[in-house]
Parts: structure tokens; sequence; C-alpha cells
């Protein structure tokens, strides 16, 4: 398993390239399913994450074909047929992602066998509502062995009211409904900008969907969809990822290929920490970090609250700042695990339940430290660019699963980190 090594102590100056937003791709990877025309994908991050999708379509006889490109993947995809609609466990259980063909195998062929994605490090992950939301367009759906298996001969659409708020749940219901007979009423439905970028694909391929971006969708059923074009958006929780690198060394970054507008409660919440960001020239964003930073309260939120994706990398830069800062995470159950390496380096950090007390300033001293999840990695790479000494990161496969190059990004801004190849 890699493992990245960082020198602390060095502040980021310099320019960074944000990639297309892996929780974009995803479900705009699984919308193709829902025609036998082609789709092409630009701006697509390279990930290990739209590796393990890739896979995932081909298990289903899906082609699909990659291009390097100057800013990220141009992926092609072309499901002109199935060899068989499973998903099966041990990709599933690499990323739960995989739940997102269910929708469109159902939608387009009728049969699903999808395994349960089963928990992850943060949490239960459930997806309950996505089946309940299938049974009401008309799929029978049974659980066995660990597999979803969902039938339906045409989907009709109706009115549907998510109990919670759910990312993935909101994307596999929309992609079924599009080709449903009639109208889909989607409430309480989640508003993230990757929700409504999955739209503006699905429109283009001839959808008829209204209201994506905020809690009421509105989609008309359609027969076909047909070939069509996208580029990804840029991936907002990487953007402010970069932002708190800054904030944690003390430095001085540029970012481009950034959509300021996704991270407006990001960005409040770090300004009022000390960090100074402004949008720059057109999909810019400039920062500077302060000389001390203050604590700030947080409550993650879905969109457009504070993301819990960034509740991890938020926490490390808590750990500098002056005085003590309440986060609460209210999404998932079990989302501190970093809280307990950022302990081994020199935090003092109090979990009770989903709140959790960061008092700073503490300075950071280099350790061998283990990541989990794919957050709480960055929240890691973030204390160790911050921390005295050498800081050793184990199993940055978790990393890789959602940033591109992290080592060679930030080395390109002053950073010392380097990986360390496992064979
Ligand atoms: C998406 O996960 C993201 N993943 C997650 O990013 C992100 O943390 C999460 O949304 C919240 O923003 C992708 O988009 C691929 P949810 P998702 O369904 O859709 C409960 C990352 O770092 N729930 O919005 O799986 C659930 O238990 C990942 O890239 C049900 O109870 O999350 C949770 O408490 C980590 N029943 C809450 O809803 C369901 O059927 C939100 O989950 C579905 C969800």
């Amino acid at each position: 398993m890699d493992k990245f090594l960082i020198q602390g102590g060095k502040p980021l100056e310099g320019r960074v390239t944000i990639s297309g937003a892996k929780n974009a791709a995803l479900p705009a990877m699984a919308a193709s399913l829902l025609t036998d025309q082609r789709i092409v994908l630009r701006n697509v991050p390279r990930v290990r994450d739209i590796g393990t999708m890739r896979s995932l379509l081909d298990e289903l006889g899906v082609d699909s074909a990659v291009k390097h490109e100057e800013h990220g993947n141009r992926v092609e995809i072309r499901a002109r047929k199935l060899i068989n609609p499973v998903a099966p466990y041990e990709l599933v259980k690499q990323m739960r992602a995989s739940v997102l063909v269910l929708g469109p195998l159902v939608a387009r062929f009728g049969h699903a066998r999808v395994s349960l994605p089963g928990g992850c490090a943060i949490g239960a992950r459930p997806i309950n509502l996505h089946l309940k939301g299938l049974e009401r367009f008309g799929a029978s759906i049974r659980i066995d062995h660990g597999y979803v298996e969902a039938r339906a001969d045409g989907l009709n659409g109706a009115p549907f009211t998510f109990d919670t708020i759910s990312v993935t749940g909101t994307e596999n219901l929309m992609m079924a409904a599009v080709l449903a007979e009639g109208e889909t009423i989607l409430e309480n439905a989640a508003r993230e900008p990757e929700v409504e970028d999955l739209a503006n694909l699905l429109n283009k391929m001839g959808a008829k969907i209204e209201g994506a971006g905020s809690d009421r969708i509105r989609i008309q059923g359609v027969s076909k969809l047909h070939e069509a074009q996208h580029v990804i958006i840029p991936d907002r929780i990487e953007a402010g990822t970069f932002l708190a690198a800054a904030g944690i060394t003390r430095g001085h970054l540029k970012l481009d290929h950034v959509e300021p507008a996704h991270l407006t409660a990001i960005i409040a919440k770090l300004a009022e920490t000390g960090l100074k960001v402004t949008p720059g020239d057109a999909g810019e964003l400039e920062v500077y970090g302060p000389d001390s930073l203050r604590s700030a309260d947080v409550i993650t939120h879905e969109y457009p609250g504070f993301a819990t994706d960034m509740q991890a990398q938020y926490m490390a830069l808590m750990t500098q700042a002056q005085g003590s800062a309440v986060i609460t995470e209210t999404i998932f159950e079990n989302r501190f695990l970093h809280a307990l390496e950022l302990l081994r380096m020199g935090a003092d950090i109090t979990v009770d339940g989903r709140r959790a007390v960061v008092r700073g300033p503490t300075p950071l001293s280099g350790a061998m430290v283990q990541a989990s999840d794919l957050r709480a990695s960055a929240s890691l790479v973030l204390a160790g660019l911050s921390a005295e000494g050498e800081t050793l990161i184990d199993r940055v496969y978790h990393i890789d699963r959602g940033y591109e190059r992290i080592e060679e990004k930030l080395r390109h801004v002053g950073a010392s980190i380097r990986r360390i190849s496992e064979t």
C-alpha cells in the first residue's frame, strides 16, 4: 500500500488547477446506461473511483474509452447492449456509488441485480430510500444473499418525498424517472451542484427535468434518450481542501478551474477563521492564510450548507486556530475517525457523539498515521503540511479515490511531500 511522506512547515505558494468533480462524474457515467447512443464526458478526474466505475460498466458489457486531455480525461461511453445487469459485491464494496447503476438499469432494461453497498468507515450508509422510490415507480424489489433484485415492466412516474435528503438517492430516482411513463415529482430532493450537473446532462440527452438544484424536481418521462457531450463541473471539495491547505500553512494560493458559486458556505466559514478568499478572473479563487487563525464553530448541512465532505479538513485547520471550535456532524454518524489520528499528532480534540471540540493552537508533530476514508486522509495531509518534522501517512489509496495526483499538485506549490510506493 502506498504511503505519503510529508515534511511539514512550508507555506504553500503558487497556482493549483482543480480537477473535475468525482461526485458529478460518477452519476454522469451511470446515466450513459439510459441510452444506446454515445455519451462523451470531459474534465473527468483521473481518480480511482472513476476507474472502478469503468470496471463496473465493463462488467455490465458496456464499452467505454478514455482519452487524456489538457483538463482531465475525456470518457466516451456507449451502452448498446448489456451482458448482464449485475453489479457484483467485489466492485460495490470498493465503491458504494456503484449503486448509481440501479436506477438506470431498471429504467432502460427492466432488471438490475446490485449488491447492497454495506456500510463504510463513516456510517451505515443505507439505500432504503433509493429502493422505496423505485417501488413507488412500480419496480418490484427483492433482497437476497446481500443483493438487491429489482425488476419492472416499465416504470410509472409518481410523486415521491425523501424522508432524509440523499444525494445519490436523488440522482438514482431522477435517472429512473426520465424514462418512466408520466410525471414524477421528487420532494425534499438533494440540492447539491452534482445533482444539478446530472440533470443538465440528462436534459442534453433529451430528458425533461425542471427544478434540479432545488428541493423539488419535476420530471416528465420520455420514451428514449440520445447522444450528448458534457463537461463535468469542478470539484468543490478539492477546491475547499486546497483553500484549507493555504490556511494551515499560512500560504498564498491561486486556484483555477473552480466554480466559486459552489463554495459559498465553505468560503464564508474559512473567512470567519481569518482566511482571505477572493474570486479572481473567471473560474479562479485567490486565498491568503492569515498569520493567526481564529476558531469558529461549524455545523455540517446538506448543500448549500457547510459540506460534510469538508468537515475533516476543517478540523485539521482548527487545531491551529486560537480558541476552541465546536464541530457538529449532522449527516453521518461516525465521521470523526480522523480526530483519533490528529490527537496522535498533538491536537487537543474531545469527541462526544456527533460533536467534537477542537482547542488550539496546538503545535502538531509529525507521526506515522493511517488514513481511514477519503476525506479523513485529506485531513491528515493538511495536518502533515503543518506539523513539525515528518509525517508518514499509510493507506493513501483512500485519498487516491477522490483526489487527482494530490502529492504532485502540493509539490508544485512548495510542499515537501512524496509518495512511497509499496510493491
Ligand atoms: C454522497 O453520498 C457523496 N457521494 C458523499 O461523498 C457525501 O458525503 C454525501 O453525499 C453527503 O453529501 C457521492 O456523491 C458519490 P446521502 P450518499 O445518501 O449519496 C442517509 C465523498 O467523500 N440515507 O446523501 O451516499 C445516510 O445514511 C463521499 O466523496 C438514508 O438513510 O449520501 C446519510 O445519513 C463520502 N437512506 C444521509 O442520508 C438512504 O436511502 C445522507 O446520505 C440514503 C441515505
